[in-house]
């Protein structure tokens, strides 16, 4: 039987625990492109798993900050979708019963008030040094440039975002780990779900007895151990599962 929009707020509505995966499709609604749409014009000719490492970055350090600068330009036009709003607005109303987990970098769920947002790969919006930093990297502010750099001994300015082959935040992740071991449902939101550590986590609520819908206009990798697959944007369909939770 397929299991409709209905049958998901019964779900919500019973669930002591929702833990919340998104990905970049939560922000599409808001004009943000997902990670892999986001590649037009200038960028079309480079994959961004391509772009997105740290060996690109110490080979082509003004390719990577002009790409991160351009993923930030669109950003400044973006704002939280009703789907965003939704989420923060149950958790603000149902303290602890919803955790959202996040793989985007964007800060649109946290710009729409969401409490605790564990943001798996890191903000956009933030930079940090590329190398452990030294005194005289504290010492004065970095020296403009494409990257900045620090003015006495060179190190870079990289964006705080995780690239690929890198570490998640341990304490994002251990925090994300233990919701996903706690809650009783979770809702997976916009992600093509081929990306692991993150992907994981859907397996591993499954796997805990935890039931699983997937909310996505197309068929991911993790539909066939879902629950419930939602065939719809989800700006529309996330107000209307929490709706009366608003
Ligand atoms: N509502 C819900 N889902 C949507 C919408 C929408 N309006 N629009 C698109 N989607 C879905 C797409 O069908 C796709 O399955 O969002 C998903 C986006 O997938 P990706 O572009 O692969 O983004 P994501 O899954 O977040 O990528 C995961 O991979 O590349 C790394 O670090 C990067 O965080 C990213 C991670």
């Amino acid at each position: 039987m397929e299991m409709g929009r209905d049958t998901v707020r019964v779900w919500i509505n019973e669930a002591r625990h929702v833990a919340v995966l998104t990905g970049a499709g939560v922000s599409a609604e808001s004009g943000v492109p997902t990670f892999r749409d986001a590649q037009t014009g200038l960028w079309a000719q480079f994959d961004p798993q391509e772009l997105a490492t740290e060996a690109a970055y110490r080979a082509h350090p003004e390719r990577v900050w002009d790409w991160y600068a351009h993923r930030r330009a669109m950003l400044t036009k973006a704002e939280p979708n009703a789907g965003h709003l939704a989420l923060a607005a149950f958790a603000r109303r149902h303290p602890g019963r919803l955790s959202l987990i996040t793989q985007n970098v964007d800060g649109l769920h946290q710009r729409a008030g969401q409490p605790d947002t564990m943001a798996l790969h890191g903000a956009l919006g933030a930079d940090r040094w590329l190398d452990a930093p030294r005194a005289c990297c504290e010492a004065q502010a970095p020296q403009d440039g494409r990257p900045p750099a620090c003015a006495t001994c060179g190190n870079l300015r990289r964006p705080a975002v995780v690239w690929f082959g890198e570490n998640l935040p341990a304490d994002a992740l251990g925090a994300a780990e233990s919701a996903v071991a706690d809650c009783d449902l979770m809702l997976v939101v916009g992600t093509s779900g081929q990306v692991y550590p993150a992907a994981g986590l859907a397996l591993a609520a499954q796997q805990q007895g935890a039931r699983l819908v997937m909310i996505n206009p197309e068929p991911t990798e993790l539909d066939s151990i879902a629950d419930a697959c939602l065939r719809e944007p989800s700006a529309r369909c996330l107000p209307y599962l929490l709706k009366e939770f608003l």
